[in-house]
């Protein structure tokens, strides 16, 4: 839900002008590893070479930009699946409903897509507390996890939503 004055909140395709800014947003996701080093490296492969499936958004308030996602086919592409990944909203926008308003316009494009499941890696559930609940409110359930997969207490945890329950 958006609080008075959230309703400004604009959704729309990141462009290349876009880029410093999402990557100031990727450096707030606590990690020990160079996100905004991977993160540019993948958005610039997009830029340049676009994939049909891919889509990635920028959420705005007032031209600035606030939040970030995207979604593709992910590390082992499937007919029935899309990939989300970095979903970021500035700390200063937080629970306000404007991961869930990014997240719903990603669904759309899943289902255009064909798609029947929307899956991500969230990392630490134990420390990403505000990341898991977010996914689980949102209909999402952990379906795999590999302990200290991307380095000491670094997990794996790979969550999953069905797209087309009540369709
Ligand atoms: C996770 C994140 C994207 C959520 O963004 P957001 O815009 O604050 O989320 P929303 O306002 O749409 O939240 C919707 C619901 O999710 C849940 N939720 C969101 N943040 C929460 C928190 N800190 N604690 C508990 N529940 C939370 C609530 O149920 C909330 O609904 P409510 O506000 O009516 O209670 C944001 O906290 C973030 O950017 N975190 C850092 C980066 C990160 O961890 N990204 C995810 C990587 S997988």
């Amino acid at each position: 839900m958006l609080d008075d004055g959230f309703g400004d909140v604009l959704i729309r395709p990141f462009t290349a002008c876009d880029m410093t800014r999402v990557l100031e947003l990727v450096a707030q996701i606590r990690s020990q590893d160079d996100l905004m080093q991977s993160a540019h490296a993948q958005f610039s492969a997009e830029l340049g070479r676009p994939h049909e499936g891919q889509v990635r958004l920028v959420a705005t308030f007032k031209g600035t930009v606030v939040g970030t996602m995207g979604a593709g086919p992910g590390p082992w592409p499937s007919s029935q699946t899309l990939w989300a990944d970095w979903l970021v909203v500035d700390a200063d926008y937080r629970q306000r409903g404007i991961a869930t308003l990014l997240y719903a316009q990603i669904e759309a494009h899943a289902l255009r897509q064909g798609k029947a499941y929307l899956c991500l890696d969230i990392g630490n559930i134990d420390r990403e507390r505000a990341a898991y609940l977010f996914h689980q409110r949102n209909g999402f359930q952990v379906v795999g996890q590999i302990p200290d997969y991307w380095g000491t207490s670094e997990h794996l945890h790979i969550m999953a939503k069905y797209l087309r329950a009540g369709a």
